[in-house]
């Protein structure tokens, strides 16, 4: 939405629930509390909802976010568990507890939630008014802090105003959070469990594998992983000889990120055509030139990581 629209809060009941269920099935972001902080909720199935979070938020670039669901067993379908993942789930769930788990191919979480990776964070959320939504819309939902990028996470409803009025539609009101601290993330490597967040839980009484090595980096450099194994060219007007084009407006190519120049569909676009170009005959890839007002300025900062030259590990 533009930024001279209306914020509404509702306060927290089945109406807010109705239209916040309404909102997302629209395409629309809604910033939920949970018993972390709030979350500005869309649909994790649905690119363009999700391209409507970042948008919202400014972020400069996009990181993975957190997918929210009712149970463990909407879990399984979106992400495969082990024995270790699955007794983490079942002793935490419903809690602040996010789980770095492998992507199901099946899962039809849209490629922007995952920034492209191929595993998915995961967290069952015990507040009443996020598992209401969730057993309303039926769909699992992504939902970053509701804050603007870089500023600090929101715990009541004032602060989401504060930060996003304007940009959002709605905002369902339950009063300030009850932990006030975003979930402990955790991904398993090799013997243990590799901490990625510090959050309220704090004892998962299982070993913490060592964090000894450059594999896995800290939580919002993450996104930067994936890069296709091509090399990229950036601002191409035209196809060179080896090279698919991944075309933009009126840069027509062997795909396009938005035929029409639509930056909220390109945004959402974005990781399926560098996968698919990846996957094609072509040796290397090049990409049109996209603006780089609004979601532009994340999908060049994203597009910049994915060409940059990269370390041989
Ligand atoms: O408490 C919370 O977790 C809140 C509420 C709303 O649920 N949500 C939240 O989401 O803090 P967000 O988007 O602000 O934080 C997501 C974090 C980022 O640090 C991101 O790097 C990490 O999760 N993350 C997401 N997907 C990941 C993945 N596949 N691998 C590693 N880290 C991932
Ligand atoms: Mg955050």
């Amino acid at each position: 939405m533009t930024p001279q629209n209306e914020t509404r809060i509702l306060p927290y009941d089945r109406a807010a629930i109705a239209e916040a269920a309404r909102l997302i099935g629209e395409g629309q972001p809604v910033a939920m509390p949970t018993e972390t902080v709030y979350g500005l909720a869309a649909d994790a199935t649905n690119g363009e909802a999700v391209a409507r979070i970042y948008e919202a938020k400014g972020r400069p670039s996009f990181n993975p976010l957190i997918v929210h669901i009712g149970s463990l067993e909407a879990a399984e379908r979106i992400a495969r568990f082990d024995d270790r993942t699955r007794a983490l789930a079942e002793r935490f769930w419903p809690g602040p507890l996010t789980l770095v788990l492998p992507l199901r191919d099946d899962s039809r979480i849209a490629s922007l939630v995952t920034a492209g990776l191929g595993t998915v964070a995961l967290r069952v959320p015990a507040h009443p008014a996020m598992r209401d939504l969730l057993e309303a819309t039926g769909k699992p939902l992504a939902a970053p802090s509701a804050n603007v990028s870089g500023r600090l996470s929101a715990t009541r409803a004032e602060h989401v105003l504060a930060g996003l009025g304007g940009r959002i539609p709605l905002i369902v009101d339950a009063g300030p959070t009850e932990l006030g601290l975003e979930s402990t993330i955790v991904a398993m490597k090799g013997g243990g469990a590799l901490l990625l967040r510090p959050g309220p839980i704090t004892d998962l009484g299982i070993a913490l594998a060592e964090n000894d090595s450059a594999a896995i980096e800290a939580p919002g450099q993450l996104a930067s992983h994936y890069a296709p194994a091509k090399p990229i060219r950036l601002d191409a007007a035209d196809r060179r000889a080896g090279e698919w084009l991944i075309g933009f407006g009126p840069v027509e190519g062997d795909s396009s990120l938005s035929p029409s120049g639509d930056l909220t569909e390109a945004a959402a676009a974005l990781f399926d055509r560098l996968h698919e170009a990846d996957a094609s005959p072509a040796e290397a890839i090049a990409v049109a030139p996209v603006p780089c007002h609004g979601l532009g300025a994340a999908i060049a900062d994203r597009l910049r990581r994915a060409a940059a030259p990269r370390p041989r590990i």
